[in-house]
């Protein structure tokens, strides 16, 4: 097992709404080791953005409030640490891209001036210093002839060099953690595999840890070592990536996969839809939250939340069925479902 990074215990956060206040992430546990990329998947709101949020303990800034629960990062509490200290920890030791890249990237600034912004910001570089490694940083992440590119404006380049700049600005810092959330949603499939695998490369060079939040299974298939399958603000499974590919064990998951093109589980022509949809926050179901939409739905399902049963050794998901040590989801039932 590797050295722990981030350790997230029992993490709630929320927000005020007119019906009183809403769990965004409702006792999520999530940890992180050195080296390792952690995938966090699940549908639209389910609270994986708010989750990196509150990592970098910006949830605040969003109107959100850390209710209950403990970050530790290095050994740190963060939840404890003031925003002052925050910026520290931000600046220097997690770095994030956000949802939407295009967005990070300043018009009006070359992409070497904003990238050299953050060396001088971080490592205290002079100017000139800042700007050859700034060249260095576009090297690094790709891209062709970056002593022109260097003197470019955002709107010179594409959506696919952007992203690969959003990238270096976040590196510039030497992170010991990359949260990159959605990294590659609003790039074409060709570039979003090469974005992949420049983020998996720099992993290898660079040994940090990275929480990839996705929706894509395909994506978290390609870089994940563990997958944490979040569903209306909980975590519902949590394994090695080979243990929720081979054996998935949670019906939302069971669901998530079938319903990508060509991954194992999904079968004919037809894609496979999880019927019903994500709940409000605000009117969540009674017992299992997934369970309107569970195809093995049982009455007990109606009335007690399921707690985290362990699948495996490494392994575990929160449903009833694993309530007399583990039922049998061979990937013939999960064909079933
Ligand atoms: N600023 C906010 N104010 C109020 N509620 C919020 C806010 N941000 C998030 N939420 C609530 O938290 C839920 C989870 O949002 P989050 O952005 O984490 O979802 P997500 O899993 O990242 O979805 P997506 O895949 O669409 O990015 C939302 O459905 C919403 O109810
Ligand atoms: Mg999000």
């Amino acid at each position: 097992m590797a050295e722990k990074l981030l350790e997230i215990e029992n993490l709630t956060v929320g927000f005020q709404s007119e019906n009183g206040v809403v769990k965004a992430t409702d006792r999520v546990n999530l940890s992180l080791g050195k080296g390792q990329t952690v995938c966090l998947v699940g549908e639209s709101g389910s609270g994986k953005s708010v989750t990196s949020l509150a990592v970098m303990r910006l949830v605040e800034y969003a109107g959100g409030a850390i209710l209950e629960g403990g970050i530790g990062f290095q050994g740190e509490e963060l939840t404890s640490r003031s925003q002052n200290e925050m910026m520290r920890i931000r600046g220097n030791k997690i770095a994030m891209i956000f949802q939407d890249p295009m967005s990070a990237l300043n018009p009006v600034y070359t992409v070497g001036d904003q990238i050299a912004e953050s060396i001088m910001l971080h490592q205290h570089k002079s100017k000139s210093e800042a700007r050859r490694s700034a060249v260095e940083m576009l090297r690094l992440v790709g891209i062709p002839a970056p002593e022109m590119r260097a003197k470019q404006y955002p709107h010179e380049l594409s959506g696919g060099m952007c992203q690969r700049v959003v990238i270096a600005v976040a590196l510039a810092c030497d992170p010991d953690l990359l949260i990159a959330d959605e990294p590659t949603t609003a790039l074409d499939v060709t570039v979003q595999a090469q974005i992949l695998e420049l983020l998996h490369r720099l992993q290898q060079e660079l040994g940090m840890s990275i929480l990839l939040i996705t929706h894509d299974m395909g994506v978290a298939a390609e870089m994940a070592d563990r997958i944490a399958v979040m569903y209306a603000g909980a975590i519902v499974e949590e394994g090695t990536a080979e243990e929720i590919f081979n054996r998935p064990s949670h019906p939302y998951t069971i669901g998530l996969l079938k319903s990508v093109p060509g991954l194992e589980g999904a079968r004919g022509d037809e894609l496979y839809t999880i019927r019903g949809q994500i709940p409000s926050l605000s009117q969540l179901p009674s017992g299992c939250r997934f369970h309107p939409r569970c195809p093995h739905v049982k009455e007990s399902c109606k009335q007690k939340e399921p707690p985290v049963f362990q699948v495996n050794a490494d392994h575990q998901a929160a449903c009833w069925i694993y309530e007399q040590g583990g039922g049998e989801w061979t990937l013939e039932t999960n064909r079933r479902i």
